[in-house]
């Protein structure tokens, strides 16, 4: 696939401090997008800090996460320069479009998107009443997602499994708006799923998710890795049984973040045996620590000179709201038959 000529677009949501789960399966796979785009595509990474307040409505947490996530995307090699950066909220355009996009969603996809059925079930589950606790923001989370995406005319949105439908959501939305007009209002986004996009399993074997308490931080201090790493959860063959990698905890978070070099050694390792639980332990510390610790640095120049990352975003914004307002004005142009 030619992406040098495309729109890539991708958002986090800061609701959590990040770990290499988020590094490996988000992080990485977005910015590494923005090396295949040339001047006639654009790569967009920004801040979903709006789709963050249905869920986080303690305002310094929030304030906090935001600010870890835009350090982080610079911290992991985001290029200012050649990629859009910037806080959903500094783009008042998406809110219109968001208005718009409302009046050709049909309710029931919004009963159906994943989010809020999660939630709906956790109710059900708990004996509560379905909608206890959901509020708007979230039942309608997949149009404002929508509109991040088509207020900028997306081909490509890289994306986590769970995100996939929200993506033909959106595709959905603009392909009923298109239908409507019998003309191309608005460009029909696709999903991408990158490989690593899978999901990295957690030091207990679950998925790695801050809400499960197993996740290995990203820009922990090399003592809380290491000792995210030492817990990791093992079984208890011998040393020198011959093992199945694919078995193996340890080899399957090895495979997401460490080099394909130390990844074959412990294979190796593990297949013949005589390699040790402790021992790989400490390569999978090591390969993390040579992927993060530079980035780690980094994150933390930002965070200290969080003027310098704001001025940024602010001007990201700018560059952001200059393509989204023709897109904007081109569906009122539609709607209000202006043209
Ligand atoms: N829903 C995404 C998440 O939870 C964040 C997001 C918001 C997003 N808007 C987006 C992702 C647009 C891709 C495109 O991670």
């Amino acid at each position: 696939m030619n992406y040098e000529n495309k729109t890539i677009l991708t958002g986090v949501k800061p609701t959590g401090t990040l770990h290499i789960g988020n590094y490996v399966g988000a992080i990485k796979p977005a910015i590494e997008f923005g090396h295949k785009v040339n001047q006639n595509g654009k790569h967009i990474m920004f801040v979903a800090d709006y789709h963050a307040i249905n869920a986080i409505k303690d305002a310094p947490l929030l304030s906090r996460l935001t600010k870890e996530i835009a350090c982080a995307y610079l911290a992991c090699g985001l290029n200012p320069e050649k990629s859009l950066f910037y806080k959903q909220s500094d783009v008042p355009e998406l809110f219109e479009m968001t208005t718009i996009l409302m009046a050709y969603t049909p309710k029931g996809f919004m009963n159906k998107a994943h989010a809020y059925k999660a939630a709906v079930d956790k109710n059900i589950a708990r004996g509560e009443p379905t909608d206890a606790g959901i509020n708007m923001g979230l039942y309608t989370y997949p149009v404002l997602m929508a509109s991040d995406i088509l207020s900028y005319d997306t081909d490509f949105v890289p994306v986590g499994k769970d995100q996939v439908q929200h993506v033909e959501i959106a595709a959905d939305i603009a392909g009923a708006i298109n239908a409507h007009y019998e003309k191309e209002v608005l460009k029909i986004p696709a999903s991408y799923l990158t490989e690593s996009a899978q999901v990295l399993p957690g030091i207990d074997g679950q998925k790695m998710s801050k809400s499960y308490h197993n996740v290995i931080p990203l820009f922990g201090s090399d003592n809380e890795i290491k000792k995210a790493v030492m817990s990791i959860k093992t079984d208890c063959q011998d040393i020198n049984d011959k093992k199945n990698p694919d078995d193996i905890l340890l080899y399957h978070i090895a495979r997401g973040i460490a080099p394909e070099s130390v990844v074959a050694e412990i294979k190796e390792g593990l297949e013949k045996g005589g390699m040790g639980y402790g021992s790989i332990k400490k390569m999978l510390l090591q390969a993390i620590l040579d992927e993060v610790s530079e980035k780690r640095e980094k994150y933390f120049y930002y965070m200290d000179h969080f003027d310098e990352v704001n001025d940024m975003l602010q001007s990201g914004a700018q560059k952001a709201r200059q393509i989204a307002r023709p897109v904007l004005e081109r569906v009122k142009d539609a709607i209000f038959n202006r043209k």
